[in-house]
């Protein structure tokens, strides 16, 4: 029979082989936050045709659409000066930012910002995306337009049959929302534009999104992603554990129940995902928040439409992100996500409902506005409204 003691030093043992360690492989904030990304320049937003154009590093750095500020936050807004009135081809300045470095499977990402873009025709997200896409799948942290009051995680991904089971419903707060019988359909087909939409399980918690999120000094979001699956949690600035922000390593096992859980046994973590590009961005208007009927649910009196809005720069002031950190920690040296995106993504992720053409530019990723898809732009534009066509029956 065995003593007591080895029975205890045996579960220390298999208590610490069950929890993980964490070590931080990437630290942005202040400073050395924007050397971390490249700005996806382009005149023309290809994936969702939002009123936008994605401007180059230096041009917004010079425009101060990205900026560090006095309390050494990193600032992405939208313009918010120039007068577009009367110019139907107007689109407002911004920027799309893909990280250098892939985040690989065993990695846990902490984003900690006071404030998120919010406003009638503006629609953030902060998401992963793999090189490939869809084939290397797409998770998303934070997405959600117009003035919606709770944020939207999802995933997206390729052939691989993926699906968040709703029988997770008592492992996770946050509610599915794409549910079909008793799966949510995680897996899209670009090139008939089923199911851009992805398996979205919709935060519960208040202040997950948009003004709420910001009048409450914004909070924290979380996503880890590894063998047993991807979890993703949201907390309101006052409830934000201990081991998050501090000099102890995270504990995701003492956070309590994830808002989203989409557990391997419904979609494989390491088929349906590749490396991932993290991706930080605003677009206006566009396949989701331009939507009508989407946009009708918390702007209709606003005006008739998202894009008669574009025009008006003071409809901005409260577009940017207020961004205190952005760290990646992984749980074996092995798997840090080290690796570099040296030749760039090959194909362009949608944030969320996008209508993701699945083309993909040749041209340099951070090059002149001379970028353009592979399919030709008739081949996007049908994808495009076959997929307004999917999404009117919403
Ligand atoms: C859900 O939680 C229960 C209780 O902790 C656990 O037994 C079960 O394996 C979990 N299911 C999934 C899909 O994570
Ligand atoms: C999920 O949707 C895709 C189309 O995007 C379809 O091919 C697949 O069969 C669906 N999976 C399930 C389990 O319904
Ligand atoms: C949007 O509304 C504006 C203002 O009423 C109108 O001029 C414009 O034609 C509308 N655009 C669309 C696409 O319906
Ligand atoms: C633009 O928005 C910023 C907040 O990002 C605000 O401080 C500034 O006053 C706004 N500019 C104008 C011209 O309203
Ligand atoms: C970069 O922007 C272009 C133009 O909008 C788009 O086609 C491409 O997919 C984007 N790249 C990524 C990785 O999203």
């Amino acid at each position: 029979m065995p003593s007591l003691r080895s029975l205890a030093i045996l579960a220390a043992a298999l208590s610490a082989a069950r929890a993980q360690t964490y070590t931080l492989s990437q630290d942005l904030s202040g400073a050395n936050f924007f050397s971390a990304f490249k700005y996806n320049e382009s005149a023309v937003d290809f994936n969702n045709f939002g009123n936008v154009h994605f401007l180059g590093e230096d041009d917004a750095n010079n425009a101060k659409l990205t900026f560090v500020d006095s309390n050494n936050r990193a600032i992405i807004k939208v313009d918010n000066t120039t007068n577009g009135a009367g110019d139907p081809t107007f689109g407002r300045n911004t920027v799309y930012l893909m990280s250098n470095k892939l985040m690989t499977i065993g990695s846990l990402l902490i984003f900690d910002a006071n404030h998120m873009p919010f406003g009638c025709s503006v629609w953030p997200s902060l998401f992963t995306q793999g090189q490939v896409w869809p084939a290397q799948g797409e998770i998303d942290i934070i997405e959600n337009v117009n003035l919606a009051t709770n944020n939207r995680f999802s995933l997206h991904v390729g052939d691989d049959n993926c699906v968040q089971p709703t029988s997770v419903s008592g492992n996770q707060t946050g509610q599915i929302s794409t549910a079909n019988g008793d799966i949510s359909n995680c897996t899209v087909t670009p090139a008939t534009g089923q199911n851009t939409i992805g398996c979205v399980t919709s935060e519960t918690k208040d202040n997950s999104f948009g003004q709420g999120f910001s009048s409450a000094g914004g909070g924290v979001f979380a996503a880890l992603w590894d063998e047993s699956g991807i979890a993703m949690w949201f907390f309101s600035r006052p409830d934000v554990p201990s081991n998050i922000g501090g000099t102890a390593a995270p504990d995701p096992t003492t956070w309590g129940k994830a808002s989203a859980w989409y557990p391997a046994s419904g979609c494989n973590p390491s088929t349906a995902f590749g490396p991932q590009i993290i991706t930080l961005y605003i677009d206006i208007c566009g396949a989701f928040a331009g939507q009508q009927s989407v946009f009708e649910q918390s702007c209709a009196s606003a005006a008739p439409n998202c894009s008669a809005l574009v025009g008006d720069p003071a409809n901005y002031n409260d577009a940017y992100w207020e961004i205190n950190y952005l760290r990646v920690f992984t749980n074996s040296a092995n798997v840090a996500d080290t690796s570099s995106a040296s030749s760039g993504p090959t194909s362009g992720g949608s944030a969320g409902t996008g209508s993701q053409s699945g083309s993909s530019p040749s041209a340099s990723q951070t090059g002149s506005s001379g970028a353009l898809p592979s399919l030709p732009l008739s081949a996007s534009l049908l994808t495009a409204a076959l997929v307004l066509v999917g999404m009117l029956s919403l």
